[in-house]
């Protein structure tokens, strides 16, 4: 186990991912975590993130000072380097230039920390503040031209300080770096495998479980899917998985989930069909925001009625992802969010959480998922929206609208799949906008709806750009649907970015 104390910087949870990468179990803890906490945790090595604040600040983040004492291996980056410095004896200063972007670093090839490495490579450079004298028992480990100390160490004691940001992939040898952190200085193992994981929380939920009932609202997405399938490993039929189905899922969504799940995994799988309550209910609604709040009310009402039918449950099943847990800070904060997620069940339901991969980040589900054979197009499905097509049709809803765009939606995720471009882009879809255009079609004159054509890259979706499609794939996209969908004669596609436009349309 490494501990990484998080001093609120934002490469944390890179940090995370980059131990996680050398097949070492990691967790991030708040830094005013004690000694002695740490102490019971009993980890092989401590690293300190970065952080906005400056050590001389009056609200500066400082650790607990035994820390230091305990005789752990720490690696301190940028802030965290700095809180080292200032709190063993060394100078933090304002640098006169703040240092930001790639800059050349030169290296001392006898630190363990940089074993193997070239002792000229580049680095990625963060900051304001800067390490201007190391304390007296360190030595300097590496320097930039602006940076006196790039890196220092006290090898006794196992303590290190980089100004840089090895965690970022433009440091070249970040990699490395951390590498040698891990397996030079504090000795870890590398044996923490996704195989192992599942082994564990499988044994686990077992243990926990016993002969007790499990519930799961199951979407199809990667993290209920992965997770049920998890929890089903480990305590078979006393799982029992709800799938809603409002009726605004992609083209033949709702079937190709349910086989899965009922036919595939042999699960104890309840499919509510429920598009009729949902078309009712949103008859005439145009406004955005009533649409969506109207969506959630009556998925979770009929999850409710369902679950009430199936009597009594001791357990709900939550694909919680690590960094909800990270944000929220603590455990206790966790679950309240949790419980939110699934979209406020009466506070009265009286059941515990199983959150399996609370400690796991996307990638490592999608690993857990391929371990256990859950099929690619889940493991690698892009994002949906819990209120689904109908945020992708403007205005009222019907069926025929829903069906238009659920056929075309269906060609653009074909023609990016055949170009080969559906794990690079991050969504792509279809859109109606509720306008209707003239088109001529034979010799006949047309008047039809118009389809928008959406398809963004990003890595997490706060932000966005328009992905660059080859003219050729968007050519297929548009002959298709104007020929294969009944109801459309003209195509757009999107190129606004994220701001100022939002991914979906409403
Ligand atoms: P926007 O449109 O806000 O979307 O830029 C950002 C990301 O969130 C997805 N999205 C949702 N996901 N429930 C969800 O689970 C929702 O109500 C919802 N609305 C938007 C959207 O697809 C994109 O990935």
């Amino acid at each position: 186990l490494i501990l990484i104390l998080d001093f609120g910087g934002q490469y944390n949870q890179l940090i995370a991912r980059r131990v996680r990468e050398h097949n070492i179990y990691c967790e991030v803890v708040p830094y005013k975590i004690s000694a002695e906490e740490i102490k019971a945790k009993d980890p092989k090595g401590l690293i300190f993130t970065g952080g906005p604040s400056s050590v001389y600040g009056e609200k500066a983040p400082q650790c607990d000072k035994e820390i230091f004492k305990l005789g752990i291996p720490i690696l301190g980056i940028c802030y965290g380097g700095q809180l080292m410095a200032h709190t063993l004896g060394g100078k933090v200063n304002r640098a006169k230039n703040r240092e930001y972007g790639k800059t050349a670093l030169q290296m001392n090839k006898d630190s363990k920390l940089f074993k193997g490495i070239p002792q000229d490579s580049i680095c990625w450079m963060s900051h304001t503040d800067f390490i201007e004298a190391a304390p007296s028992d360190f030595r300097i480990s590496a320097t930039t031209s602006d940076c006196p100390v790039a890196a220092m160490e006290n090898q006794e004691k196992g303590l290190y300080a980089v100004q840089f940001h090895p965690e970022v992939e433009h440091t070249e040898k970040g990699k490395d770096i951390i590498k040698n952190f891990l397996y030079e200085i504090c000795n870890c193992q590398g044996d923490w495998t996704m195989g192992n994981y599942i082994e564990k929380e499988v044994e686990d939920i077992r243990k926990l479980v016993g002969n007790r009932k499990v519930l799961c609202a199951l979407s199809g997405g990667v993290d209920s899917s992965v997770a049920a399938v998890l929890v089903h490993k480990a305590i078979g039929d006393n799982l029992t998985c709800v799938f809603v189905d409002h009726g605004l899922l992609r083209k033949n969504e709702g079937d190709w989930v349910e086989d899965i799940f009922k036919n595939q995994f042999k699960m104890n799988f309840i499919r509510v069909n429920a598009k009729d309550r949902f078309l009712e209910k949103l008859k005439g609604i145009t406004d955005p925001e009533t649409k969506r709040k109207y969506i959630g009310e009556l998925f979770i009402r009929v999850f409710e009625e369902e679950s009430q039918k199936l009597g009594d449950f001791d357990f709900l099943v939550q694909g919680t992802l690590y960094p909800d847990i990270i944000e929220s800070g603590t455990e206790t904060a966790s679950v309240i969010k949790s419980h939110h997620n699934v979209g406020g069940l009466p506070e009265d339901m009286k059941f515990e959480l199983i959150e399996p991969f609370k400690f796991l980040f996307k990638d490592e589900v999608r690993m857990v998922g391929t371990e256990l054979s859950v099929p690619e197009e889940i493991v690698w499905r892009q994002p949906f929206p819990g209120p689904g097509l109908a945020v992708r049709v403007l205005g009222e809803i019907t069926e025929e609208k829903l069906n238009i765009v659920s056929e075309a939606d269906a060609i653009v995720r074909d023609e990016i799949k055949k170009a080969g471009l559906d794990r690079e882009i991050w969504q792509y879809f279809a859109v109606l906008p509720n306008i209707k255009s003239v088109g001529v079609m034979g010799d006949e004159r047309t008047y039809s709806h118009t389809i928008g054509i959406r398809a963004i890259t990003s890595s997490d979706a706060m932000t966005a750009d328009w992905a660059r499609i080859p003219y050729e794939v968007l050519e297929n996209m548009s002959r298709r649907i104007v020929n294969e969908v009944e109801g459309v004669n003209r195509i757009v596609y999107d190129i606004t970015s994220k701001p100022p436009a939002t991914v979906e349309w409403e």
